[in-house]
C-alpha cells in the first residue's frame, strides 16, 4: 500500500533508515526520486525506468548501478546513465546532502558533459535498423562519435519496439506512437542518417563500401551488419492467400490488426512465443483462437514440460483450443485443414513457426558463416572493421564456452551498444547473461541465462493458481545455466549478476 502522506527527501530523512545497498523511493517537488546507499555515499536519481517505468526502488543495487526489476536495464547512480538496454534514457540525477545524520536531496544535477571520442573514423555504416542496429547508432553517439553514421533499413518504419508488436500493440492496449523507438527528430538531432526502404545488396570488404539495390555504393570505415531475421515461410497448398499474416515488421502489425479488426475466427500456426503472444492478443480483441503446432507441449523446448503445460492451460483458461502433435495440410479462404482432414474454420491466418538469420549479405562478402554470422567476444567478423550484432551473431558465450546465437530483444540492443564501443576502439567483451520476457494475458515471464539443453529444471514456489509466484532454475552437470522467473523479480536479477559473477576468470 502506498504512503498517504509520503515524506519528502527536501525535509531530510535519517540515513539510518537507508541501509548499506537500501534503496528508498520518495518524494521530491512532485518528482519520485530514489535516494541508494553504498557505504557513507547517497545518490539519488529519478525512481521511474525510463523504459517502461518501472519502479527501480524495486530492483536491485549493484556497485553504483541500479538494475530494473522488469527487464533488467541497468542505469549509472553517479551520472543517471542507461548503460544496459532496453533503456536507451538516462534517469535525471539530483544532488543529496547529508547533514547531521540527515539526507537531503537538493536540486537537479546538470546532465554529465557529452563525450568526446578519440576514434580516426570518418564513417561508420550499420546496415539493419532493428534493435541492435538502432541501440549502435545511439551509443556511436553518446561515445561521442563525430563523424557520419549512415543506418540503412530494408523496413518502410524507423527502428520499432517490436516486442511490442504482439504484445501491447497487437492487443489494442498500446499507444500509436509507443513503437517507434525514436522520434525523426532524434535522428536528424543525432545526425544519423536514418534511410529507410533501402536494403544493401551487397559488401564490397575490400573496397570498404556497400552496394545499394539501386546500384549505388557507400563508402564505410567501419560496418556493423545487423540484419536481424526473417520469418519461416510456410509451404503448403494456401499458404500464399491473402489471410495469411506473419508478424516481423511495424508494417506487419499494422496489417495484421487491421485485418483482426474485421475477423471473427483465427488459427495461429506455431506455438512459439511469438506464436502464443499473438493468440493471447487476439484473444483479447475477442477473436476465436485455435492453435496447431507439431510439439506435445508448448514452448517445452525452451521451458520445460512443466511450465509448457502450465501455459498451455493459461490460453485454455482463456479460451484458446490447441490442436497439437499435428501440422497443417492446407489452407483454404475459410478454413486450415490439418493432416488428419479436421477443418479449422478460419477468416485470418497468423503463422510463427520461427525465424532464420538473414545472413545472405554476410555470406555474400565472405565473412565466415556458421548457422548465423561468427565473430568473437569483441562482436568482431573474421573480417577486421566488419562487426555483426543481433540475431545474426553467433558469439562465444563467455558463460558456458558454447558458441550461441540468441533471438533476444535485449540482447540486440546490448550487442549493438557493445559492437558500437568496439568499433570506436574500445575492447569491450560481450558477456552480459542473456535476458528475455513475455506477456500472456495477465501472466509474464523473465528468463535469465541460457539453457538450450539442461538435465534437471527445479521448480521452487507455485506456477498454478492464484499465487503464481516462483523461479524455474535450470541446469546441467550441477551448473545453473538459467533462470526462469514469474513475480520474482529480485531473484531474476540476482541470478542475472550471479551468472555474470560465475565468468571464468580470463
Ligand atoms: C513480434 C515479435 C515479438 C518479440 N518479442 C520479444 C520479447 O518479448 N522478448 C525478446 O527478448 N525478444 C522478442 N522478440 C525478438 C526480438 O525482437 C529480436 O531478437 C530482435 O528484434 C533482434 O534484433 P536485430 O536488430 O538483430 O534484428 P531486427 O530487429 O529484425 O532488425 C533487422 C533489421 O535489418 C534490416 N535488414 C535486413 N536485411 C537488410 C539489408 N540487406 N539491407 C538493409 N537492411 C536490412 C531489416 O529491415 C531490419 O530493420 C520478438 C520478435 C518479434 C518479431
Ligand atoms: S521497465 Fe525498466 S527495463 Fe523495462
Amino acid at each position: 500500500m502506498s504512503d498517504p502522506t509520503p515524506p519528502d527527501w527536501t525535509r531530510g530523512i535519517s540515513i539510518s533508515e537507508i541501509s548499506d545497498g537500501g534503496m528508498l523511493a520518495r518524494q521530491v517537488a512532485g518528482a519520485a526520486v530514489l535516494v541508494a546507499r553504498r557505504g557513507n555515499e547517497l545518490f539519488a536519481v529519478s525512481s521511474t525506468c525510463t523504459h517502461y517505468g518501472g519502479p527501480l526502488a524495486e530492483g536491485l543495487m549493484v556497485g553504483d548501478t541500479v538494475r530494473c526489476p522488469w527487464h533488467h536495464a541497468c542505469f549509472s547512480l553517479r551520472t543517471g546513465e542507461a548503460l544496459r538496454a532496453p533503456a536507451l534514457n538516462p534517469v535525471s540525477c539530483w544532488r543529496v546532502e547529508q547533514r547531521d545524520g540527515k539526507a537531503f536531496v537538493r536540486e537537479k544535477a546538470a546532465l554529465t558533459p557529452s563525450k568526446t571520442s578519440a576514434s580516426q573514423l570518418k564513417t561508420i555504416v550499420i546496415v539493419g535498423g532493428g534493435g541492435a542496429g538502432n541501440a549502435a547508432a545511439e551509443m556511436l553517439r553518446r561515445e561521442g562519435f563525430g563523424g557520419g553514421i549512415t543506418l540503412f533499413s530494408a523496413d518502410d518504419s524507423a527502428p520499432c519496439d517490436r516486442p511490442n508488436l504482439s504484445k501491447g500493440y497487437l492487443a489494442g492496449t498500446a499507444a500509436k506512437d509507443s513503437i517507434p523507438l525514436r522520434s525523426p527528430d532524434f535522428y536528424r538531432d543525432h545526425r544519423i542518417d536514418l534511410r529507410l526502404k533501402t536494403r544493401i545488396a551487397a559488401i564490397d570488404p575490400a573496397g570498404r563500401r556497400v552496394r545499394l539495390e539501386d546500384g549505388s555504393f557507400h563508402s564505410y570505415d567501419a560496418l556493423l551488419l545487423a540484419t536481424g531475421a526473417e520469418p519461416v515461410r510456410l509451404d503448403l497448398p494456401g499458404s500464399t492467400l491473402p489471410h495469411v499474416y506473419y508478424l516481423r515488421t511495424a508494417s506487419d502489425a499494422r496489417a495484421l490488426v487491421a485485418k483482426a479488426q474485421s475477423s471473427k475466427r483465427a488459427v495461429v500456426i506455431g506455438a512459439s512465443f511469438i506464436g502464443l503472444e499473438v493468440a493471447a492478443s487476439l484473444r483479447a480483441r475477442e477473436l476465436a483462437v485455435e492453435v496447431v503446432a507439431p510439439d506435445a507441449v508448448p514452448m517445452e523446448k525452451t521451458l520445460g514440460k512443466e511450465a509448457g503445460a502450465f501455459i498451455r492451460k493459461l490460453h485454455e483458461q482463456h479460451g484458446v483450443t490447441f490442436h497439437l502433435g499435428t501440422h497443417a495440410a492446407s489452407i483454404d479462404a475459410r478454413a486450415v485443414t490439418l493432416q488428419d482432414g479436421k477443418r479449422l474454420d478460419a477468416d485470418l491466418v497468423v503463422v510463427g513457426i520461427g525465424v532464420r538469420p538473414a545472413i545472405a549479405l554476410a555470406e555474400q562478402a565472405g565473412l565466415a558463416v556458421d548457422r548465423g554470422v561468427m565473430v568473437n567476444e569483441y562482436l568482431e567478423t573474421s573480417v577486421p572493421g566488419i562487426f555483426a550484432a543481433g540475431d545474426i551473431a553467433r558469439w562465444p558465450d563467455a558463460h558456458t564456452g558454447e558458441r550461441v546465437r540468441i533471438e533476444h530483444w535485449v540482447v540486440a540492443e546490448r550487442q549493438g551498444q557493445t559492437a558500437a564501443r568496439n568499433m570506436l576502439g574500445q575492447r569491450m567483451r560481450f558477456d552480459s547473461a542473456p535476458f528475455f520476457w513475455t506477456d500472456q494475458y495477465d501472466f509474464t515471464l523473465a528468463y535469465v541465462g541460457h539453457a538450450e539443453r539442461w538435465d534437471k529444471a527445479e521448480l521452487d514456489g507455485q506456477l498454478e493458481g492464484d499465487k503464481r509466484d516462483c523461479t524455474i532454475t535450470y541446469r546441467r552437470g550441477g551448473q545453473r545455466l538459467a533462470v526462469a522467473s514469474v513475480y520474482r523479480d529480485q531473484a531474476s536479477l540476482r541470478a542475472e549478476v550471479e551468472i555474470e559473477a560465475a565468468l571464468p576468470v580470463r
